[in-house]
């Protein structure tokens, strides 16, 4: 009677073109359409079952998010993320560096609340202003050139036009042209945004060892079809002192654990 009953909703329901899902079912995984697919990245439609949504009564984000998301690709979801990461700064020393900042969207984002919670660190904001780089054969959809459509200018205008004074640009391929630039040895945050594999390996790379414990590391773009390159990057890493996490919203997250890799044991 019951499954009747349903059927009957439903049908009344599909007739005028609605769809009827029970919010909340455990373990959604329906497969995503079949070009999606590339081997080793299995593809489903993610619904997570949380509802809690903290940004909605944070009206200092709110406030911040509304200038920035002119400036930004990146979602609400993953720009409340860094907001949040942000304020760690509070009890971690150590600067900033977001690589990938495009218009300045959540390079903007992450050095306002920086500069609330730690007035004393620098926000470093590296891009080449000429568009994405490092593109190759494990990047299934960029070539290189992407998001050139921005300039120092566009960004130093958002940054003036929200006050701060805690940021400093660099303009170049990071690390090659610009890490030289980068005075800080200590790193508490790095904000990784840069679409490529191989991109997204040298910063890694560069920035990792500087991170102190407790740091976090965040990769935009993880997961994200269309930017397979960074998921392998960061599918492959490896390092003992790296705690990755797979956020299910576009990000990972690799938090360097407070734990010398000398302490740890090997089996
Ligand atoms: C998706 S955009 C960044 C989006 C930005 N975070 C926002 O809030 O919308 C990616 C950027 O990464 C930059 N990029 C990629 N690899 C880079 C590298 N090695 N050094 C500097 N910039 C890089 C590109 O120029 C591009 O502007």
């Amino acid at each position: 009677m019951i499954s009747l009953l349903k059927r009957l909703v439903r049908a009344g329901f599909s007739s005028v073109g609605l769809d009827v899902h029970r919010i909340g079912r455990p373990h959604v995984t329906e497969p995503a359409q079949p070009q999606a697919l590339v081997p080793d990245i299995p593809r489903a439609i993610l619904r997570p079952k949380a509802t809690y949504a903290p940004w909605l009564a944070d009206a200092a984000f709110n406030g911040i998010y509304e200038v920035i998301r002119p400036h930004t690709v990146v979602d609400l979801y993953r720009c409340y993320e860094l907001w949040t990461l942000a304020s760690r700064l509070a009890h971690l020393p150590g600067d900033v560096i977001e690589i990938g900042v495009w218009r300045g969207g959540t390079g903007a984002l992450i050095a306002h609340k920086v500069r609330t919670v730690a007035p004393d660190r620098v926000v470093y904001l590296c891009d080449t202003f000429t568009g994405v780089v490092g593109a190759g054969h494990r990047d299934t959809q960029y070539k290189g050139g992407e998001f050139a459509n921005t300039s120092v200018e566009i960004v130093d205008e958002l940054i003036a036009r929200l006050g701060l004074n805690n940021t400093r640009i660099l303009a170049g391929i990071f690390p090659h042209e610009t890490g030289a630039q980068v005075t800080a040895n200590r790193l508490a945050l790095v904000h990784i945004d840069v679409d490529t594999h191989d991109s997204a390996k040298w910063c890694f790379e560069w920035t990792w060892p500087r991170m102190v414990p407790g740091g976090a590391t965040v990769f935009d773009d993880y997961g994200i079809q269309g930017c397979d390159g960074v998921t392998r990057m960061v599918n492959a890493i490896c390092e003992p002192d790296a705690a990755v996490i797979y956020n299910l919203n576009g990000h990972a997250i690799v938090l360097k654990s407070p734990v010398s890799p000398s302490n740890i044991i090997s089996r």
